[in-house]
C-alpha cells in the first residue's frame, strides 16, 4: 500500500480533529493537528507577553521553539499544553499569530518534514492548498455555523465550562472571518478537494464516507 499522504481542511467545528483521528488510526497513520501548533506558539506568545501582531518577535519565538503534536498530546519545549491550549483566549491568540506569514513560514516547513514520509492524516486550513498541494487525498469538511457552534460548545476538550451555543457561534464567525479573510494561506478548500458536509451526520458516517474516499482513489490499494 502506498504511504499516503491524507489532508483534511475545513472550518472550526466542522469534525476535523475526530474524523482525522479517526481515519488515521483506521489506516495505522500518524495524525496531525496542525492547529494545535498554531495555538501552542500562540499561548507561548501570551505567557512571555510578546505582542501577537508583532511578526518579528513571534517568528523569533517559533523558531526557537520545539513543538511535539503526538498521541493527542501538545508538548511545547517540553512543556504539556494540551489542556491550555484549548480556550477561548488561545482561540484568539492562535488566530492572530496564523495571520503572520513568517510564523507560519515556519509551521508550514514543521509540518512538510512531519508528513514527508507520508502514512499521514493532517488536519488543518491550508493543508491541502499550501502544506501539501500533492497532497493524495484532499477532504474539505464543512458544516453548518449553527451546529459549529453546537458542536464546540459541547466539546468537553475545550475548557471554560459550558458555554452558551450563542456566544460561541459569535465567537466563531469571527475566527472564520479572520481564517478565510487573512492575506497569507486563507481558509479555502482546493480545487481538487472533496467536499463533505458533516451537518446532521454522525461521525462514524463521516469517517467511514472520507475511508471510502481513500479507498475510491484508487490509491489505497495494495500494488
Ligand atoms: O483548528 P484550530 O481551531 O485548532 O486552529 C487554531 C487556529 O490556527 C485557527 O485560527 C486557524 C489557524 N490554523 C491555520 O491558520 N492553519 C492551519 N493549518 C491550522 C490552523
Amino acid at each position: 500500500m502506498r504511504k499516503l499522504i491524507i489532508a483534511i481542511d475545513g472550518p472550526s467545528g466542522a469534525g476535523k480533529g475526530t474524523v482525522a483521528r479517526a481515519v488515521a488510526s483506521e489506516l495505522g497513520y500518524r495524525h496531525v493537528d496542525s492547529g494545535a501548533m498554531y495555538r501552542a506558539i500562540g499561548w507561548k506568545a501570551l505567557r512571555e507577553g510578546v505582542a501577537l501582531d508583532d511578526e518579528a518577535a513571534v517568528a523569533a519565538l517559533a523558531d526557537a521553539s520545539l513543538i511535539v503534536v503526538s498521541n493527542a498530546r501538545v508538548l511545547i519545549d517540553s512543556v504539556d499544553v494540551t489542556r491550555e491550549i484549548r480556550t477561548p483566549e488561545i482561540d484568539r491568540a492562535a488566530a492572530a499569530v496564523a495571520r503572520l506569514p513568517r510564523v507560519r513560514a515556519i509551521l508550514v516547513a514543521v509540518q512538510r518534514d512531519l508528513g514527508a514520509g507520508g502514512e499521514i492524516v493532517m488536519e488543518g486550513r491550508d493543508i491541502g492548498t499550501v502544506v501539501f498541494p500533492q497532497a493524495d487525498v484532499k477532504i474539505y469538511l464543512d458544516a453548518a455555523p449553527e451546529e459549529r457552534a453546537r458542536r464546540r460548545a459541547q466539546d468537553p476538550s475545550h475548557s471554560g465550562g459550558p458555554a452558551a451555543v450563542s456566544e460561541v457561534k459569535t465567537l466563531l464567525t469571527e475566527r472564520d472571518r479572520s481564517d478565510t479573510t487573512r492575506a497569507v494561506s486563507p481558509l479555502y478548500a482546493a480545487a481538487d478537494a472533496i467536499v463533505v458536509d458533516t451537518t446532521r451526520k454522525p461521525v462514524q458516517d463521516v469517517v467511514k464516507e472520507v475511508l471510502e474516499i481513500v479507498k475510491g482513489s484508487g490509491l489505497g490499494a495494495r500494488g
